[in-house]
Parts: structure tokens; sequence; C-alpha cells
């Protein structure tokens, strides 16, 4: 039975899970509320909510799973990437509960766990059994990553292995989540944006607005050791350019004001809802924002399956925030079983941040004996996997 803590940005998450994929608790302590005020996380506002919530939360999953702090057998946290100031405290937190317990402690990659929210709901950490379907081709899409990965586990004589990663594709500016939240503070939104977005799509013509995502070119000279796949500009991400995309269509159709009088009525609503939105946007915008919508789904949709076709991946894993996304659900769904892939989510509650997924990923390394160092600190910066050219 794992403990995990997840404190990499705006959520406060523990959970305890056991054997890498059976759910016995999952709390999350949302910051929304906090940080909408300001249309985005506020890093040292999150720090302090951290603080004030990471031991009721700790506490919280522990009795949501009827289980005492000697019975469990490792403490995993978040070590990165994320905020610095928010992940210090999980990895502070965890570090002192592992120590004074005498339990070993698991280190994880915040994106691993995503990877992982969907492996732990489809009984997939059974590395024997998911050596089977490798590779997998994993897209990581949330509000600070849009990144693509071939995964496979190692495969040992006991059965389990830890995961592998290549990265081979990933946005060269904004993330998918970001854009969404970028451009629903910009049409007057709540935020975070994407769920927003996400509700009110359905009700605009996506056809309205004909936006075009240009190719990522090779920086030529420019290639730092971490650009991945040069070769590949089609695996590649940018987002930028349909944030000014949107940007352009609200100014040069005088769509300003309204988008203003949007954000103050619905700032004037103490609990604003989807028929809120809803009543404050014309036919105009709706198909703004479903156009927006189906191009970066497209977008998203047609790299990931470049990807698969070009390394062979038989399974697709989408998973981050934005993989909560009903539009992007069903384009991979249509899409894949034409090609006879298969594509996997996590259940719309693991898509978002949370620990289970902390806890599931720290399983495999556990079984390996890939502990933390007592040294161990925050990683705001870290990466996953190996990255190559193809
Ligand atoms: O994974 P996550 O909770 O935190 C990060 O690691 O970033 O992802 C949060 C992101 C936000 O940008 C949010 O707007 C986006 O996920 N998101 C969505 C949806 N739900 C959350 N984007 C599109 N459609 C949704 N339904
Ligand atoms: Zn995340």
């Amino acid at each position: 039975m794992i403990l995990g803590i997840e404190s990499s940005c705006d959520e406060t998450a523990a959970a305890v899970v056991a054997g890498g994929r059976r759910t016995l608790s999952s709390v999350v302590a949302s910051q929304i509320g906090i940080h909408a005020p300001y249309g985005g996380v506020v890093p040292e506002l999150a720090s302090r909510e951290h603080l004030r919530n990471i031991v009721p939360v700790v506490r919280a999953a522990l009795a949501q799973a009827r289980v005492s702090l000697p019975e469990l057998d490792a403490v995993a946290v978040t070590e990165g990437p994320g905020l610095a100031g928010a992940l210090l405290v999980g990895v502070t937190y965890a570090k002192t509960l592992a120590w004074a317990l005498g339990k070993p402690l698991v280190a994880v990659n915040h994106l691993e766990g995503h990877i992982h929210a969907v492996l732990l709901e489809h009984a997939a950490q059974d590395a024997s059994a998911a050596a089977t379907t490798a590779p997998a081709l994993a897209l990581v899409v949330s509000g600070g990553h849009t990144h693509l990965y071939v995964a496979a586990p190692e495969v040992t004589r006991e059965g389990s292995g830890r995961w592998q990663y290549q990265v081979v594709g990933h946005t060269v500016d904004d993330a998918a989540g970001e854009a969404f939240d970028k451009v629903a503070k910009l049409l007057g939104l709540p935020y975070p944006g994407g769920p927003w977005i996400d509700g009110l799509a359905p009700h605009g013509d996506a056809r309205a607005v004909p936006f075009r995502f240009a190719e990522v070119r090779r920086r030529e000279g420019r290639q730092r050791a971490s650009t991945v796949s040069a070769d590949a500009p089609e695996l590649m991400f940018s987002f930028s350019g349909i944030k000014t995309g949107v940007l352009r269509y609200v100014e040069n159709h005088g769509l300003g004001p309204a988008c203003a009088a949007r954000a103050r009525a619905l700032g004037a609503i103490e609990k604003p809802t989807l028929t809120d939105a809803l009543a404050l946007c014309d036919a105009e915008t709706l198909g703004l924002i479903a156009s927006f919508q189906r191009a970066v789904v497209d977008n998203l949709v047609g790299r990931t399956l470049a990807a698969a076709r070009r390394y062979g991946a038989r399974t697709v894993l989408v998973s981050g925030g934005v993989a909560a996304n009903r539009e992007l659900r069903a384009c991979f769904e249509q899409q894949t079983a034409r090609e006879g892939l298969t594509v996997l989510f996590p259940s719309l509650a693991l898509s978002t941040d949370n620990a289970a997924m902390i806890a599931a990923a720290a399983w495999p390394r556990l079984q390996a004996g890939l502990l933390a160092p007592d040294s161990l600190e925050a990683n705001p910066r870290l990466r996953l996997g190996v990255e190559s050219g193809c």
C-alpha cells in the first residue's frame, strides 16, 4: 500500500493505492477558487495553500482508505516538474513522514504519474501483460505540458518492471491546456478555461473560423540538446499561433467590449454555471470557441496518430487535464478505431492532477528498488524519458 502525495501546481492531493492498481482513496483539495480572480495560478498563493492543506488532505486519504500510517508500505511524492514552492511542500512533507515512519520513499515524475493514471484504471500495471501490447504511444496534454512519448515496460523475471519513456514530440511554445486557458480568459470566461470551452463548443459552428496550424520548422543552429526530433516537425506542437489567431479575430470583429462585459457579468456571479456562460455568448463567439477547439483537437489527434504510425504503437494512452475534453475523446475514439488502434483515457477524476496516479507510478519503481535518496529535492524542471531524434 503506497501513500501518494501530489503538490506540483494548484491541487493538494493524497491517495492510497494498493498493488499499483487498486485505489483505496483519492482526495484532492483544489485551489481553483483562490487563483480564479487572477486568471491563472499565483505561485506564492499556491505554496501557502499547499501548506494549509497537506496535513488534512493526507489524514482524509488515510481515513477514507481505512489505513493507518504504520500499515503503509511506502510513501511516494511528486518530485517535479512543477512550481518550485508548491513541489517543496509535498517533497518536504513526504520525506519527513517516510523518515519518521521508517518507510521507503519513492520520487515520481508528475508526467509519468499522468501516464500511470491510464494504466492504473486499465489494469495494465502488470508489465508482462502490458508488454504484449507495447510499445504504447502516450500523449500527456495538460496546462503545463504537451508531450508525446513512446512508452514500454521493462519485463523482468518477476513480471514487473519500470516503464521506459522516449520523448518523440513536444510543444515548442505553449501547452495545449495553456492555450485553452488563455483563449478562455480573452473571451471573458472563468479560469481554468478548458472545461468552459469544452462545455460551450458544442453550441457553436466549428466551421465558422478556419484556423490553420503552421508546420513547426527546424530551428537552424538553435537546436538545444533537449530539442527532439528536429527531423520530424510533424510530431512537434505549437499553440501560440492559434492563441494569437483568436486575439486577432476578437480585435478585427470588434468583440473586445462584449468579452469584457462577459467577464464582468460572470465575475459577479458567485458560482457561475455553463448555462450562465451560454446566455452571455452570441452565435459568433460560440462559433469562434467551437472552431478553436476543433482546430486544437484535430492537431493533437493528427500528430499523436502520426507518431503511433511512425513508431508502430498499437495502443495510444491519452492523459493530463486536457484529456478530460469530450471532443478530444470522441475524435480519438473515432480515428483510432479507423486505424485499428486502441485508445485509453483515465476517468475524468484522474485526468486532472491527483495523487492516485503518483502512487500508481511509484509501484513499479518500488518493486524495482528505485528509492529516493535522503537528499531528494523538488526539481521544478524535471524531465521524463530519454530524448531522441527519429
Ligand atoms: O493536468 P492538470 O490538472 O494540471 C497540469 O499538470 O497542468 O491540467 C490542467 C489543464 C488546464 O489548462 C485546464 O484548462 C485543462 O487542463 N482542462 C481542460 C479540460 N479540463 C481541464 N481542457 C480542455 N477540456 C477540458 N474538459
Ligand atoms: Zn498535471
